[in-house]
């Protein structure tokens, strides 16, 4: 049977609904009612949606109502209701989407019958009438903007500033970035988010989340910023099962969900950074500002020219700017041949920022970094969804943040 989740905080309630449909079932008791569904999913701790939510608000009508509704219009999953008060709210439950209102005395067969007629309604709908990007209207008809931060060599700033990036484009528009850890064997995002998932990128490339847009976002975490990520694998072994395919497939369906679909990348282009360049509407290209790192990005820019990736469509970011590291930006720009179009100071509080797992954008911080940071995400927003024909979308022409 489909999962079901109770909300209250009435024990004989959870029983009535355990003893109608069986094992396959789980209870929330928050003191505070969700009165949306990111409410929920931070009390679920990243346990997936269900397929049913029976809603026991007690007092709380008014926010268990808007959680019906914002289950069933942008997540179509179908609730029932528990009061003592049923002539009272039906009107308004019905009108907030409510499949059945239950009373806390009722027997077990009425609850069964309300759970089955939920869940027969709750799963079809799914596949048909699955939003686009949740709470952006309209926005179903347009395939989000995967940005996707790489560089040739390792330990330069890609994490850092992936994660800064989805966190600042998830702040100024709640619920429309995902984050996925594509270094695929020792992705840290989840450690510079402070996040403890339960389900990880080998969790969401296979199975019913490769199968189904709702069932994979049920797998994603939802970070307190309202960005949601896919974490890294946990073992390198279980990341050796996720093929470039699965990556395409993931990636694919992660745009027809959200506005923005950030990347964090491992170092170098291996078989699965190409499969995800191909899918990429905005790459930004990381280098620290030593000669290694710098040539590695020269070499890095040529192949991207070699295998048809469209040299001057893509920005490109200096990390570990400092004055006494021998290099200047004129230099770099001399040598890959092209403009550097952000440059990141070096700073302790980057440092800072990751061992606390809390990215400077989420902060607040007013640092020179995350200035220069959240000028890569007024870049990122204020590019047109869409652009089709180029693949890399021009940063060359914007003013170049300071530092
Ligand atoms: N501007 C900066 N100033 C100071 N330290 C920085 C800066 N940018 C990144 N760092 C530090 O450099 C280290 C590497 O950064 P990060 O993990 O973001 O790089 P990466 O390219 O993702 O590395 P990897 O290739 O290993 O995944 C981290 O400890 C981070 O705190
Ligand atoms: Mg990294």
């Amino acid at each position: 049977m489909s999962p079901v989740l109770v909300i209250s905080r009435n024990a004989h309630v959870v029983g009535l609904v355990q003893q109608a449909w069986g094992p396959d079932g789980y209870a929330i008791a928050p003191e505070q009612f969700p009165d949306n569904v990111q409410a929920l999913l931070i009390d679920l701790h990243g346990v997936p949606l269900p397929t049913v939510v029976v809603l026991d608000p007690e007092g709380q009508v008014t926010a268990a109502l808007a959680l019906a509704v914002d289950l069933d219009r942008n997540f179509h999953i179908a609730s029932v209701l528990v009061t003592d008060r049923p002539a009272e709210v039906s009107l308004e439950a019905m009108r907030a989407g409510v499949r059945d209102i239950v009373t806390p005395d009722a027997p077990v067969d009425e609850m069964k019958r309300a759970l089955e007629r939920a869940a027969s309604l709750s799963g079809p709908r799914v596949q048909q009438a699955q939003p686009g990007v949740p709470g952006v209207p309209g926005a179903a008809t347009q395939r989000g903007k995967v940005v996707t931060v790489a560089s040739p060599k390792g330990g330069v700033g890609k994490t850092t500033v992936s994660t800064n990036l989805a966190v600042g484009l998830a702040q100024r528009l709640p619920q429309s970035t995902v984050l996925v850890d594509l270094d695929i064997h020792f992705g840290d995002v989840a450690s510079a988010l402070n996040v403890t998932a339960e389900f990880t990128l080998p969790d969401m490339a296979h199975g019913p989340a490769a199968q189904d847009a709702l069932a994979l976002k049920s797998y994603l975490y939802l970070h307190q910023t309202g960005l949601y990520v896919v974490p890294g694998s946990e073992s390198p072994a279980a990341a050796d099962a996720v093929t470039s395919k699965d990556v395409v497939n993931l990636l694919d369906t992660l745009a027809t969900q959200f506005k923005y679909v950030v990347v964090d990348t491992a170092p170098g282009l291996s078989e699965h950074t190409l499969a995800v360049l191909d899918q990429t509407d905005v790459l930004v290209l990381v280098t620290s500002l030593d000669v290694p790192g710098v040539r590695g990005l020269r070499k890095e820019l040529d192949t991207l020219r070699d295998i048809g990736l469209m040299l001057e469509s893509r920005s490109v970011v200096l990390n570990f700017m400092h004055p006494s590291r021998g290099i200047s930006v004129t230099d770099v720009e001399a040598s890959i041949g092209r403009k550097v179009d952000f440059q990141i100071p070096q700073s302790n509080s980057v440092p800072i920022s990751v061992n606390q797992g809390i990215p400077l954008l989420q902060s607040g911080s007013r640092d020179p970094v995350a200035k220069t940071l959240r000028a890569i995400v007024d870049s990122i927003e204020s590019e047109k969804v869409g652009n089709k024909g180029r693949r890399f979308l021009d940063f060359g022409h914007k003013k170049e943040a300071t530092q």
